[in-house]
């Protein structure tokens, strides 16, 4: 049974209430505030309905009265109702601070816990960010020249594809472009957390259809969701992050087949060795595709990511995203990293090699069960009485980090990222330590 959670404490019956609420001077001081009086009162449908803010209380008292009022008013009632209740994104260690708290070098923790790309990217990106000539000129609103090369990339036209700050920020912008306050998402969990947390944010549910036990996604529960609850979108990754599993054709063709805007995120199709979707945009218009530099060019740091929309929903994307949201320096660098695909092909060899070794050598851990993966990281199962928690506390003890989750469901498994040889061998020498 999928699970509808209430994200927030908004309801549909506090969204749509006619409702007297005061225009915040987003541009003012506190002072400003209550110097408006009865003029920063307005009539409108609003999802701030049921905000705490005492408009009444400001309406009602003269000028000083409401200074006194408004700073007793607690700051975070000025959040909307539904962040009040956000849990925050947990983010993982940065690791210049495990580093330094093990007074070791950064370059000599080995970092497997969060799949960025240990090569980095290709010499040229260093060469184009030392002679970039105008990084006090605010860049390209439209990314023309990554969007070409892109375009060249993937064989789709640019017109089919947008930019942004990083794959995050494009599922965010569809979010917001696609879902009224109280709209529903369905999520297919365990997977990438932040499909949950951007729903959280855009005030939306999020109908969760967990996966099977082999990870592979429940279809026919997902057809029932979707005539039941009648969800606006589906967010589906493949090679799903966890576990590195991937979604075969016949399954997206079904899941296209509903009437939901299906996105599909391709963060690690690099690593599958299966045709990116990208081209599939033309013929369903309930299709996007999302792409990163992050995994494939080594550049998660300068967050650049892209996605392939249908045309008729494109446009709305460019009318809502940040103008700037692609810096000069994320531009410059995807496009010079595009330039040395022989680098790109190189280094995806040496990551998928490096899986299959990893693969095998985690197998002969006594307390792991790793999960086969056609993605730049390896799932494992804690077993043997070991726990994974503590698993993950040793090694970053060890300058070793790895990833553990938080939630119920993946508690007992740990998720270790493909990294070089030598970080392999780093690995696999303190885990026989614990053993
Ligand atoms: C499935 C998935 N999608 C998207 C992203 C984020 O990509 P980006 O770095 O381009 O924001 C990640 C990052 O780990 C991911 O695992």
């Amino acid at each position: 049974m999928g699970v509808i959670e209430l994200l927030g404490n908004t309801t549909l019956s506090s969204l749509c209430i006619d409702r007297p609420k005061p225009i915040w001077p987003f541009e003012g001081k506190q002072q400003s505030i209550c110097s408006r009086g009865n003029r920063g009162l307005q009539t409108s449908i609003s999802i701030m309905a049921s905000s705490t803010v005492p408009a009444a209380a400001v309406n009602e008292k003269d000028d000083g009265e409401q200074l006194e009022c408004l700073s007793k008013v607690s700051g975070d009632s000025f959040i909307r109702s539904h962040l009040r209740k956000l849990k925050p994104y947990q983010p993982i260690l940065p690791f210049e601070v495990l580093s330094a708290q093990l007074g070791r070098k950064p370059e000599d923790i080995v970092k497997l816990d969060a799949n960025e790309n240990p090569y980095g990217p290709p010499p040229e990106v260093f060469e184009a960010l030392g002679a970039m000539k105008f990084p006090y000129i605010y860049p390209d609103p439209e990314s023309r020249r990554l969007r070409a090369a892109l375009a060249e990339d993937s064989g789709l036209g640019s017109e089919y594809i947008l930019a942004g700050c990083g794959a995050d920020e494009l599922i965010d912008l569809i979010m917001r472009c696609v879902l009224d306050p109280g709209d529903k998402i369905v999520d297919c969990p365990p997977t990438f957390t932040m499909y949950e947390f951007d729903a959280a944010v855009n005030g939306a549910f999020v109908v969760k259809v967990p996966r099977n036990s082999d990870f592979s996604l429940d279809v026919e529960r997902i057809v029932q969701v979707v005539e039941q609850e009648k969800p606006k979108c589906i967010f589906l990754t493949s090679p799903n992050n966890p576990d590195g599993s991937i979604i075969g054709d016949d399954t997206l063709l079904k899941i296209l087949d509903l009437p939901i805007l299906v996105v599909l995120d391709e963060a690690y199709i690099e690593f599958s060795g299966i045709e990116s979707k990208m081209q599939w945009v033309k013929k369903h218009e309930n299709l996007i595709v999302l792409r990163t530099f992050s995994k494939r060019a080594g550049l998660a740091g300068l967050r650049v990511g892209y996605g392939a929309f249908p045309l008729s929903i494109i446009e709305y994307l460019w009318r809502a995203k940040q103008p700037y949201n692609v810096s000069v320096a994320a531009e410059v660098s995807a496009c010079a990293a595009l330039r040395n695909s022989a680098y790109l092909e190189k280094v995806k060899v040496a990551l998928v090699q490096e899986r299959e070794r990893l693969f095998k050598l985690l197998k002969e851990v006594p307390f792991l069960n790793p999960f086969p993966s056609y993605s730049n990281f390896i799932l494992c199962e804690v077993a043997s009485g070991m726990d994974a928690k503590k698993l993950k506390e040793d090694l970053a003890k060890m300058g070793v980090m790895i990833r553990h989750y938080n939630n119920k469901e993946l508690s007992g498994y740990v998720r270790v990222s493909v990294g070089k040889p030598e970080q392999t061998d780093a690995l696999m020498k303190c885990l026989k330590c614990l053993s």
